[in-house]
């Protein structure tokens, strides 16, 4: 799948991109039905619970399961990846994002970037997320919210946080309460200018996005579920700086290798 130019102008502008029906049920529903193998596997730490002990997210399931490899090498990912960000990408991180139909719970307003920035070392943003929709997504269910053109911003200040913890604590940009959050003025400010937009959609939809651009989501009231895989791709030539004590390889991937795209 190769994107067209106004699409991928509409990326540059916006900050993400919907594709519809980039996958088809019957390859969502698979993946449904190997996402329950991780019911047995709450113990790993790469498997983020709630406070109710349903799971949140699940990073690197690609490591467990065979459908989920198989899914982030889809050539109709890589390949607007690739248009998107003009160089090749390696696998940067890889989770799957449950919000249970009742009590799935929210995300603060943050960027992504600031947390592979001060937390891996990567120096430039020249990453991208493509996000896939497991379920006829609306409003009711949580569905990620957008500040369209906020990726332009560049990266902000955070909003000071009162039980901020320990640096290099890394699981609080795993939970309900994150680590570095987006300023409420800003939010505001620019949100006067642009409206916001859900990432509503069809089961099967994709939508790409930029690791600047302001975001958010709201528990789920609904009686759906909301499940998403989450897929960050990075360029070859923007490698993480390691050093010791750094975040573990389910959340920080350690295999540069260019991913050969599979059909
Ligand atoms: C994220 O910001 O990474 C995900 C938020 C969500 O799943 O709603
Ligand atoms: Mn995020």
């Amino acid at each position: 799948m190769k994107l067209k130019q106004n699409q991928i102008d509409f990326y540059s502008e916006n900050g993400y991109l919907v594709v519809e029906n980039l996958f088809t049920h019957q390859e969502i529903d698979q993946l449904i039905q190997e996402m329950k193998g991780f019911d047995t596997l709450k113990h790993l730490p790469q498997v983020i619970c709630e406070t109710s002990g349903e799971i949140r997210s699940i990073f690197a399931p690609h490591k467990s399961f065979n459908v989920f490899d198989e899914l982030y090498r889809q050539k109709r990912l890589i390949s607007p990846a690739q248009q998107l960000l003009g160089e090749d990408v390696y696998l940067y991180q890889f989770k799957l994002n449950n919000k249970k139909a009742f009590i799935g719970e929210w995300w603060e307003w943050h960027q992504d970037f600031p947390y592979w920035h001060l937390d891996d070392g990567i120096q430039k943003p020249n990453m991208l997320s493509a996000m896939i929709l497991f379920q006829d997504t609306t409003a009711a269910q949580g569905p990620l919210i957008f500040l369209p053109g906020s990726h332009k911003v560049g990266l902000v200040d955070f909003e000071p946080k009162q039980n901020s913890s320990e640096e290099g604590d890394y699981m609080n940009a795993l939970g309900a309460d994150l680590k570095y959050t987006v300023k409420k003025e800003l939010i505001r400010d620019l949100a006067n200018s642009k409206p916001l937009v859900l990432a509503e959609g069809s089961k099967g939809t994709c939508v790409f996005f930029h690791p600047n651009i302001f975001h958010a989501s709201s528990s789920n009231m609904s009686p759906f579920d909301r499940n998403t895989a989450i897929i960050t791709y990075n360029c070859t030539s923007n490698l993480p700086a390691l050093k010791t004590g750094q975040r573990p390889e389910y959340l920080c991937a350690r295999n540069f290798e260019p991913i050969h795209a599979i059909q």
